[in-house]
């Protein structure tokens, strides 16, 4: 980043490295690419990061059952699959944090040093349930009686599985010290924790009374070694969630490179979270920043789960779909369209290949796939591939200029809302009235006598024009697609990379310019004729 201005910056949260990505872990990613791909076309420093959390019992656990060392274990999964899958959904993250790197390391103990020394970590024992699933220490009203097999256990909620019972010296964090200024924060500014529904859930949580919470175990040897006890080290989530700050230079020297980018980032403006962990986000973390005299993230917003017969689909469960089967079949931008256009963000919703074959061929393939090659072919054959200019403005036209304005207005206070299905309804609004537009003005009759000429023009201009539009706004959803229709369009020359175009002005109508030189490329949505 070049200038001093405060970045967007967002996160994702970072994924256990106990198995193989499944779609669940790359739709958060996906999320998050799209909006941060967003605020970059809207001119604004943006700063996204994603990465993984390579410590705690549950990696340890797989890395045994694999028969290698946690250490070995992560270096191979990271670099098969977290890495990769970065690629494969085409993630444009700035950064990738990594729990078990040096710079993570030294500012969880360096964080954790300040808040002992801020006389909120005391030693005592704790008793009590933990799920290995979560990594969680659980309170009595979290769990649920076993059915079946695990008849007479208590289980957790998310993974249906019997609980561990702990009884081990801990460090403790005074969690209850901030109960009241939480609760203060939240009623001051309730945009801070989004839906609504996730704001309720943490305001009833608060108000129950917060207990303090172990910070460390002394059971568990893959993690942090706690710098005053080495004994022990740091509870899991105690160290991940710390990425968001160790990976933007938390304690680096305010004139060092590292001090800059925590100036310039800190503190985030959306942390994207699944409603699973949004207690660890939006009481643990900032009370944790309260404790460290640290600004508190100004959103931190839970969308749903992606379900499997009902059930949050999981690897544990064996309902995990990996991301390489849906793209190898449909692309990354389908699969980018898909998740975003299908499931309003913040609630469950399930993957179906029929949804997903029914929604590609109606509204990709067919919808705006067709409407561009249609286009371009048109202004190969009438005009030699050449954009003409608009000389017979009538009304049909002048309501797409209005609705192009409003579909951009529309799509662009959506999606800074995290509301990525009215955002893309509005863009797909207007390409469903520019394939209206087309079929009632039958370019291809009026091509017929040369006396239409006028009428021709302006209309293969329209739709062009149009398609303009629609590539900026869908390009921060379908980079990959819409790149290579601004390339069909002419317009990379024109107007510059599809990039740098700004979501200001993509409403204003006559961007395009006549004279683009147009060309029929590649489909951008291929017909697939089977699904798996
Ligand atoms: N490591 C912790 C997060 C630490 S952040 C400081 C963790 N990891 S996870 O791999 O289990 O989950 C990461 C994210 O993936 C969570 O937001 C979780 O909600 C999301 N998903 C995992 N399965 C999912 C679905 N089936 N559907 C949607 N999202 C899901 O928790």
């Amino acid at each position: 980043m070049s200038s001093s201005e405060k970045a967007f910056y967002l996160t994702t949260p970072i994924y256990y490295v106990n198995d193989a990505p499944h779609i669940g872990h790359a739709y958060t990613t996906t999320a998050g690419d799209v909006l941060t791909r967003w605020h970059r076309q809207r001119g604004e420093e943006v700063w996204f990061l994603t990465g993984v959390d390579e410590h705690g019992t549950k990696v340890e656990r797989a890395a045994e059952a694999g028969g290698v060392t946690p250490q070995q274990w992560v270096d191979r999964l990271v670099s098969t699959d977290w890495l990769p899958v970065l690629e494969t959904v085409d993630a444009a993250n700035d950064d990738f944090i990594r729990t078990t790197s040096s710079r993570h390391i030294e500012g969880v103990q360096r964080f954790w040093e300040v808040l002992r020394e801020n006389g909120y970590v005391f030693a005592a024992p704790y008793e009590g349930p933990y799920c290995v699933g979560c990594e969680e220490f659980k309170l009595p009203g979290d769990l649920l009686d076993g059915e079946g097999e695990y008849a007479g256990q208590k289980v957790c909620p998310v993974h249906g599985r019997p609980v561990e019972q702990l009884l081990e010296d801990n460090w403790f964090f005074q969690l209850s010290a901030f109960q009241q200024r939480l609760i203060d924060h939240y009623e001051a500014n309730p945009e801070a924790i989004q839906p609504q529904s996730a704001y309720n859930e943490v305001m009833s949580f608060l108000r129950q009374g917060l207990v303090d919470i172990s910070m460390s175990r002394s059971s568990v040897g893959w993690g942090i070694p706690l710098p005053w006890d080495e004994k022990q080290v740091v509870y899991v989530w105690f160290d991940a969630l710390l990425n968001y700050a160790t990976a933007v230079g938390f304690g680096a020297a305010p004139d060092t490179t590292e001090g800059k980018l925590f100036a310039r980032t800190w503190p985030a403006d959306v942390h994207l979270v699944g409603k699973d962990i949004l207690r660890f986000h939006a009481v643990y973390w900032p009370a944790m920043l309260m404790a460290a005299n640290l600004p508190l993230p100004k959103k931190v917003f839970a969308h749903g789960w992606l379900l499997v017969g009902g059930e949050k689909m999981s690897k544990t469960k064996l309902t995990g779909i990996s991301p390489d089967q849906i793209i190898d079949h449909f692309g990354s931008d389908a699969f980018r369209y898909y998740f975003l256009r299908a499931i309003a963000f913040g609630q469950d919703g399930s993957f179906s290949w029929e949804d997903m074959s029914a929604r590609y061929t109606a509204e990709l393939a067919n919808g705006l796939g067709n409407l561009a090659s249609r286009a371009t072919a048109m202004v190969g054959k009438y005009c030699e591939g050449v954009l003409p200019s608009a000389p017979a403005v009538t009304d049909a036209e002048v309501v797409l200029h209005d609705a192009l304005t409003a579909a951009a207005a529309e799509a662009d206070r959506a999606i800074l809302e995290l509301d990525f299905l009215t955002g893309i309804t509005a863009v797909k609004s207007f390409i469903d009235l520019v394939n209206g537009y087309v079929t009632e003005q039958a370019p291809w009759v009026l091509a017929k006598d040369p006396v239409n000429d006028d009428r021709l023009h302006t209309v293969l201009y329209t739709i062009c024009e149009s398609l303009r539009a629609v590539a900026v706004l869908y390009n921060p959803l379908m980079p990959k697609a819409m790149t290579s229709l601004w390339s069909q369009l002419g317009a990379e020359a024109q107007l510059g990379p599809i990039g740098e175009q700004r979501v200001a002005d993509v409403g204003t109508w006559g961007r395009l310019q006549p004279g683009a030189i147009i060309t029929k490329g590649d489909s951008l949505f291929p017909r697939i004729e089977e699904v798996a």
